[in-house]
């Protein structure tokens, strides 16, 4: 099985926007997903230019971009491309 590649930023537009919700989905997502998913967080992923601030905070899944992350949001996803493979 590939694993996943979950990106979880950390930069400070994300952050603001996030508050303390992606340090919670880091340790979630690795608690959760162990083996199966590679979590890493990540200074701005350059998606909060160009006044995108209203979609923060981002957390990217593989290639896809998760505006507005939530943890129910990018566990759905997580859980959703574990089942294609
Ligand atoms: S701070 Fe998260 S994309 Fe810029």
């Amino acid at each position: 099985m590939t694993k996943i590649n979950v990106k979880i930023c950390l930069g400070t537009t994300c952050f603001v926007m996030g508050g303390s919700k992606q340090q919670e989905l880091i340790e979630l997502v690795t608690r959760k997903y162990c083996g199966k998913v590679n979590v890493e967080s990540s200074a701005c992923l350059d998606l909060c230019r160009d006044n995108e601030f209203t979609g923060a905070p981002y957390v990217t899944v593989n290639e896809e971009v998760v505006s507005e992350a939530t943890i129910e949001k990018v566990t759905d996803i997580i859980e959703k491309k574990i089942n294609e493979q």
